[in-house]
């Protein structure tokens, strides 16, 4: 499964863990990251409620119908905080909106992430479920700062790269 979607040496079975569900995974991802969090709004529902059980601080970037719902370079700059640290989730292919982002946004977005030292989670249980999967790509090809989780049969690979 690594192979199939990372094709860096740097992943490898000791920076990997596989978890029993993908909703209890983001939880402990949420749980361990001290920072705050932005979400892309619309989002799959259980991000923040998760985030309002543990208290910690997030922001909602509210995307656009003009733009498909989806994240743009701009958008993203325009609603960055000065924190420290802080976490984007991006959900890609995306729960509810259906949005997917091709290889150039994917690759702008990155851009800015790099700029601002972003930590991106990089939700793609979806990835595979694209009529064009030649479309889009890992956001992990673009950037290494990320957790990615994969896969839908799996449910709950989650490779940490820093
Ligand atoms: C975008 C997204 N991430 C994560 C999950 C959680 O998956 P699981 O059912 O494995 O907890 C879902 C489930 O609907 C989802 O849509």
């Amino acid at each position: 499964m690594i192979k199939k979607y990372y094709s860096s040496e740097n992943y490898s079975v000791a920076n990997t863990i596989v978890v029993n569900g993908l909703k209890e995974l983001i939880f402990l991802l949420l749980f361990a990251f001290e920072g705050t969090t932005y979400l892309v709004r619309p989002s799959w529902v259980s991000y923040e409620e998760q985030l309002k059980i543990l208290n910690k601080p997030y922001k909602s970037i509210i995307t656009k119908m003009e733009n498909n719902f989806k994240l743009t370079p701009e958008l993203l700059e325009l609603n960055l905080g000065n924190e420290k640290n802080k976490l984007l989730i991006l959900n890609n292919p995306t729960n509810p909106t259906g949005a997917v982002y091709s290889k150039e946004e994917l690759k702008k977005i990155a851009e800015i992430c790099k700029k601002n030292n972003i930590i991106v989670f990089a939700d793609e249980i979806y990835l595979d479920l694209t009529f064009e999967r030649d479309y889009t790509e890992s956001f992990s090809k673009y950037y290494q700062k990320h957790f990615a989780v994969v896969d839908i049969e799996l449910d709950g690979l989650l490779l940490l790269q820093n």
